[in-house]
């Protein structure tokens, strides 16, 4: 089949206000039109039905290497100026294949398996606690900036051995390595600017590198620096890039999870009551809060020959768009898709991706969430509690709210 087009529809639309509020408008439309959708203004294939998109995150015929290795990133000019930044973006895990993949991966894996997650509980508890005991006589609070941020960096941030006075550093850090990796480079200056916060972003941990060589800690930071000085199983800038990795893919998504979560449920009160009256539904309502409204709403692959998806040819080389949101809203996978159901059965959502790079931080995200909202839930009562109002980040790659406020009494 040949390409076709439609130049009113496009991802990038959902920059505009009415599908930044509601991205899944938007990925019923292009799903109707067409699941494999050449996107001629954003220049890549978008996908937004389930099957398709796990038959490509399955494909070995696509790599993970992408966003920063194509013709815009690799001139001269811009290698001259960037190339460090750009350097360490590539050695992320996230942006790489099997072998290079799987030694990166597995050096950092034994940190986050569920076993070892489920003994942080009562850490991550305490934190909740503290957090909520200082946010609840104010009577009200921005959910985001008081209890997401601050409780998602300080676990992260402990676990990869951090001090707690430097933790506020790296939320713009981590937000602006959110923006760099969205994949929108229209503006190049604004491209610029965030390659110069990540720069700062990775140099940053050297200092600590230093610090645990010469006064080694019983941390995940040590675990590295041991594997890249013992084995040279890692060098330097796959060491700053995944230390980056780790503190931004570990906190952001994991704030907007509880942010775009508690915003379900107060759209929803009758959710609400369900499940503060009954907190073993908790693992199955973070499921669905990841379904209904993800954090992370697309990834991207490139074919490495020419292939199919569902009939359509798409060349080697072009960027493919793999709408994760969009997946997660597709009626032929979930009944009802844009309805939240906390008590969802047979929930595949795919919010943490699926295959090779299946989030590594899924158990400690989910963790701290149902933590989060069990407390929350304990402690908020209706109809005492007020939405008061919030706005969401214009984003392709996100739905991340930019500030929600409550009040509660
Ligand atoms: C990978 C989502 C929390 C670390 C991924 C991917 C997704 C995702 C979709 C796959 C990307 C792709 O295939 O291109 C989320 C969401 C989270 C979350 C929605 C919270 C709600 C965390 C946490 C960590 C983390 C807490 C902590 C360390 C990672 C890492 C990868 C990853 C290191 C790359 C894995 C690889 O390349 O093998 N995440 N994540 N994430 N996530 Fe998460």
């Amino acid at each position: 089949m040949q390409q076709k087009s439609d130049s009113s529809l496009s991802i990038l639309n959902l920059l505009q206000p009415e599908y930044t509020l509601n991205p899944y408008l938007l990925y019923h439309q292009l799903r109707e039109h067409d699941p494999v959708y050449w996107d001629q203004r954003f220049q890549s294939w978008v996908v937004t039905r389930h099957a398709d998109v796990i038959a490509v995150l399955r494909d070995p015929r696509f790599t993970a290497k992408r966003a920063f290795q194509d013709a815009f990133w690799e001139s001269e000019d811009f290698l001259a100026a960037f190339g460090q930044p750009v350097r360490v973006l590539n050695r992320q895990m996230l942006f790489l294949d099997h072998p290079d993949h799987t030694r990166l991966r597995s050096l950092v894996s034994g940190a986050f398996t569920p076993r070892v997650v489920e003994n942080m509980r009562a850490s991550i508890q305490h934190e909740v606690d503290t957090l909520l005991d200082d946010i609840m006589p104010k009577g009200g609070m921005e959910v985001i900036a008081d209890l997401a941020y601050p409780l998602a960096s300080t676990v992260i941030a402990t676990l990869l051995g951090i001090p707690p006075e430097d933790h506020a550093k790296f939320v713009k850090w981590s937000d602006d390595y959110g923006a760099l990796i969205d994949g929108n480079k229209s503006q190049i200056e604004h491209v610029i600017c965030l390659l110069q916060s990540f720069s700062e972003f990775t140099n940053y941990f050297r200092k600590f590198v230093d610090q645990h060589k010469s006064d080694p800690q019983d941390d995940l930071m040590q675990a590295m620096i041991n594997a890249e000085e013992q084995g040279g199983r890692l060098n330097e800038d796959e060491l700053l890039g995944n230390f980056a990795l780790l503190i931004a893919a570990g906190h952001i998504t994991t704030a907007h999870l509880i942010g775009n979560g508690l915003l379900a449920l107060l759209q929803n009160p009758e959710q609400f009551y369900q499940l503060k009256q009954n907190s073993d539904l908790i693992s199955s309502a973070v499921m669905e809060f990841l379904r209904y409204d993800s954090p992370t709403q697309s990834t991207e692959r490139i074919p490495i020959v020419d292939l199919e998806i569902a009939g359509k040819h798409i060349k080697k080389g072009q960027s493919v768009l793999l709408g994760l949101g969009a997946a997660n809203h597709d009626p032929a996978q979930f009944p009802d898709p844009d309805h939240l159901d906390l008590s969802r059965t047979d929930n595949r959502h795919v919010a943490f991706g699926y295959g090779a790079h299946f989030c590594l931080g899924s158990p400690l995200a989910r963790l701290e969430a149902e933590l989060a909202f069990n407390t929350l839930l304990q402690r908020l009562i209706q109809p005492h509690i007020q939405l008061e109002k919030y706005e969401y980040t214009p984003s392709i790659a996100f739905h991340n709210l930019k500030y929600l406020h409550i009040t509660f009494t």
